[in-house]
């Protein structure tokens, strides 16, 4: 499980949380028992002002044993930044659509693997390791449909250039569990599946099912935010990332275990929901307190 609320979920929100809050929130994560968590991003504050000061929430989080703190980065300006702060680990950012990448990051598709070039190289030589995204892996807000072929094709760019594991992307949360299977069947063509990892977001609740479809075609690694926070600022309408809460209890409800403490999760939630006023909260963390209300 890959946890990406720090990063994916607050990029999204209208107001930027403190750097104490943000580091809160990731250490409450932890404590609930999630390893490997996304905690921001080196990308420009102009264009994602939320990510500001993801410098101090990682110089102020260490690097723990067992425990993965990730960043994006979308040039080697920002690889730098996350090496000054200890980073192990950082995640490049493609897509699938070339509208979205001009307008996510300002380049086309072509032009971003050559950006990514040097720092893949550079990660290599200090030892640290590399995750990809593909993001409209299943549609695309500006260019409508994106066919699975176009999927792989970055896939197997990002693979070949190092990136040891690649998120496929639902960004603004339009796929189905059908559509899930083939493009995990286009990409696991190119790529071992033990190489993809899932990224569904939720706007019209097929996140679970797409996760399941998944699950079926043999990718174990998933990406989720709790309390289901989420979005993208490139995405209009784009909602959050499955929540992390959900997640959980589909897997382990399948006997797949995570090391997740449900009830710390939910509390979790809670206070980051608390933090941004934000009336949110998974279905499953309140399935559990209606329960808890009855008994
Ligand atoms: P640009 O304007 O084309 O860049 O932006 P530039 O190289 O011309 O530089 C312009 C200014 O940005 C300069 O500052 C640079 O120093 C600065 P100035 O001289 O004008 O003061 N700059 C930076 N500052 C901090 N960190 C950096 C950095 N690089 C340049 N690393 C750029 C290009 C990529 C920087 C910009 O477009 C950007 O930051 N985009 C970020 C977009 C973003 O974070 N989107 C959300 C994440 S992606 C996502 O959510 C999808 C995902 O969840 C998967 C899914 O759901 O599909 C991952
Ligand atoms: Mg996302």
């Amino acid at each position: 499980m890959v946890e990406v609320s720090a990063r994916d979920g607050l990029q999204n929100e209208a107001r930027s949380l403190p750097v104490e809050t943000r580091v809160a929130l990731l250490e409450g994560l932890v404590a609930a028992g999630l390893r490997t968590l996304e905690a921001g991003a080196f990308v420009s504050p102009r264009w994602v002002p939320q990510m500001a000061g993801t410098d101090e929430v990682l110089r102020r989080l260490g690097q723990p044993a067992g425990v993965t703190y990730s960043a994006l980065v979308p040039n080697l300006q920002g690889l730098d930044a996350a090496l000054a702060v200890g980073c192990r680990e950082v995640a490049v950012f493609a897509a699938a659509s070339e509208a979205f990448s001009r307008k996510n990051i300002n380049c086309s598709i072509a032009e971003s693997l050559e950006r990514f070039g040097p720092v893949l190289a550079k990660a290599r030589e200090v030892g640290v390791a590399v995750r990809g995204y593909v993001s409209c892996a299943l549609g695309c807000p500006f260019s409508g449909e994106v066919a699975p072929g176009d999927v792989a094709r970055v896939t197997t760019a990002l693979h070949e250039m190092g990136c040891y594991e690649i998120s496929l992307g639902d960004t603004i949360g339009v796929g189905t569990a059908q559509a899930t299977s083939r493009l995990i069947a286009a990409c696991a063509a190119e790529v071992p599946v033990s190489a993809l990892a899932g990224h569904f977001h939720d706007t019209y609740g097929m996140a679970v099912a797409n996760v399941q479809a998944a699950l079926e075609a043999g990718v174990r690694v998933f990406d989720s935010s709790v309390s289901g926070l989420g979005g993208c600022p490139y995405s209009p309408g784009a909602t959050g990332n499955v929540a992390t809460e959900e997640l959980v209890y589909l897997l382990e409800h399948q006997g797949l275990a995570t090391g997740v403490d449900l009830e710390r999760l939910i509390e979790v939630g809670v206070f980051i929901d608390s933090q941004l006023q934000r009336v949110g909260g998974s279905r499953v963390a309140k399935a559990i307190k209606a329960r808890q209300c009855f008994s």
